[in-house]
């Protein structure tokens, strides 16, 4: 090419761009910016996040309000730190229902499958279909129940064998009890508690996610590092257990194509082929062909890192805070002992007749907050929210921490207090709105009433049989928590005691 013609190519670019972008600013015009920290060229606000974002966004939210915007890197972040303008962002208008485009965290990394990261109509049908898919094959049907009460006397079993020494690592333990009873509704499968396939899958996955993101998950934010530093950026790890995942799930699905019967239908896998069978013919069905499929297993891995480290950390979080709180802890067992005359298991038709279980649990989830960030949402097209501009790729990121400790909400937020989800006189339980442990809107966690449950049975059952102390190891510990994607307190070691059973 001349020198003349590369002239009028670059000339014909920056004109184009200059009338594009006077465009946008144009269509804007009448819209405010967020306010928000001032950052540097190119990596805007990164240096200032550093290793907790968390404590950043909370002092960001002191200094500007409700709703404000950092940079990192290129991505514009839009932190919301109310829970009604929150529940607004999250509900109204269907463009802040997309998802970050983080490829490299995908199970299949070039498309955006499952539940957790895809968006629009895709992800629309499968979230309908799963949510009504398990609320028949499990989630709210005593079924369910029979299989969280199965593996949790397996656990209660391990704790007895343990009595009176000291118990670490909780939240290991109770994660392969969880995954177990996820597994037998989505694949009609069960493992032995110390398989060790499931040991790997259940605690590799997990904790390698949880590593990068303690780690700052730069590659999140500048992806092309991991054609620079593989190794270093996490890549290769985080490739390495998605890529053992995909061909664990992608098995299961085949077997389970193989030995199909479409009169009966034994678990979600077999529901989800039988309408992919279906939709045989019509190219244009969601659950059409090889890609519903690899959507299937996408979902399954979506569903397995999202159902069991959570509750998991949620338990290690509740045995943590009733060791250090041996009052909350004798008034929960005494309410249990009413309720059952410690002749029998509590049930989840018990929970209405259990104020105190209900704050309890409510106070739990508020003061662990173990998603202090929540699930970012990205916004898919230019959109106005109270009069600011909100562009199209924004990410919105819920500041569940800050709403969860804000004391214009709470009053005493640093006090753990079951009691301020109670009536003045102790006997009613009062929901409170600005709760949103699962978020709230168009994709507020599917799993909240499997977890709720799960939660409840395991509470309730465990101190109905064992009272818990902690250990002289641990009797200091202060709450001190481990940062990361999931906020979990730091290792303790509690001792048990039998209490039905001396
Ligand atoms: C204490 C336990 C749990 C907590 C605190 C929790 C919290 C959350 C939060 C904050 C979100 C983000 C919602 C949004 O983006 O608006 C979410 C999404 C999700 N959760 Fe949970 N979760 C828990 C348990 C579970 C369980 C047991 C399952 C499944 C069995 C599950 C499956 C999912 C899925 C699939 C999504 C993505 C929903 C979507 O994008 O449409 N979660 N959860």
């Amino acid at each position: 090419m001349t020198f003349p013609v590369v002239g009028l190519v670059v000339a014909t670019v920056l004109l184009v761009w200059f009338l594009y972008s006077r465009r946008k600013s144009n269509k804007n015009k009448n819209l405010k910016a967020l306010p928000g920290p001032t950052g540097l060229p190119i990596i805007g606000n990164l240096l200032q996040i550093g290793k907790n974002p968390n404590e950043q966004f909370c002092k960001w939210a002191k200094q500007y309000g409700d709703i404000y915007q950092a940079k990192i890197c290129q991505n514009l972040m839009v932190v919301v730190s109310n829970p009604k303008l929150c529940k607004e962002i999250f509900s109204t208008d269907p463009a802040f229902a997309g998802r970050p485009q983080f490829g490299e965290f995908g199970i299949y990394e070039d498309e955006f499958l499952g539940i957790i990261n895809s968006e629009g109509d895709l992800w629309e049908v499968h979230r309908r279909f799963l949510l009504r898919q398990l609320r028949d094959f499990g989630f709210g049907k005593s079924a369910m129940e029979t299989k969280i009460i199965e593996e949790l006397n397996e656990v209660l079993g391990k704790f007895k064998a343990q009595e009176g020494k000291p118990i670490t690592k909780l939240r290991e333990t109770l994660r392969l009890a969880l995954v177990n009873s996820l597994w037998t509704i989505l694949a009609n499968q069960r493992f032995d508690q110390d398989d060790p396939q499931l040991l790997k899958l259940a605690l590799n996955t997990s904790d390698t996610f949880n590593e990068l993101l303690e780690d700052g998950a730069l590659i999140l934010f500048m992806p092309w590092v991991k054609y620079l530093i593989p190794e270093k950026s996490g890549y290769n790890a985080i490739r390495g257990v998605l890529e053992e995942n995909k061909t664990f799930f992608a098995k299961v699905v085949a077997e389970h194509k193989r030995d199909l019967q479409e009169d009966n239908l034994r678990d979600f896998i077999d529901v989800y082929l039988a309408e992919v069978r279906k939709a045989n013919e019509d190219a244009n069905s969601h659950f059409h062909g090889t890609k519903a499929e690899r959507q299937l297993v996408a979902t399954l891995f979506d569903l397995f890192l999202a159902g069991s480290d959570t509750t998991a950390t949620t338990l290690s979080w509740t045995m943590l805070l009733l060791s250090k709180f041996p009052e909350t802890q004798k008034k929960l067992q005494q309410e249990v002992d009413e309720i059952t005359g410690s002749s029998r298991k509590v049930s989840v038709d018990d929970r209405p007749n259990m104020p105190y279980m209900n704050a309890l649990l409510e106070e739990i989830l508020r003061f662990s907050t173990i998603v202090p960030d929540g699930v970012a949402h990205r916004s898919m097209s230019d959109r106005e929210f109270h009069g600011y501009h909100i562009p199209k790729g924004a990410i919105i990121q819920p500041n569940l921490y800050y709403i969860h400790f804000d004391p214009k909400i709470w009053g005493d937020p640093e006090n753990f207090r079951p009691e301020r989800f109670l009536s003045a006189d102790g006997t009613k339980f009062k929901k409170n709105e600005n709760m949103q442990a699962f978020q709230v809107g168009r994709r507020q966690c599917v799993g909240e009433t499997l977890a709720r449950d799960t939660l409840f049975l395991y509470i309730t059952n465990i101190f109905q049989q064992f009272s818990t102390e902690l250990d002289a190891s641990s009797k200091d510990h202060d709450l001190k928590v481990e940062v990361g994607f999931i906020r979990a307190p730091t290792d303790y070691s509690v001792i048990m005691k039998d209490r039905l059973n001396k």
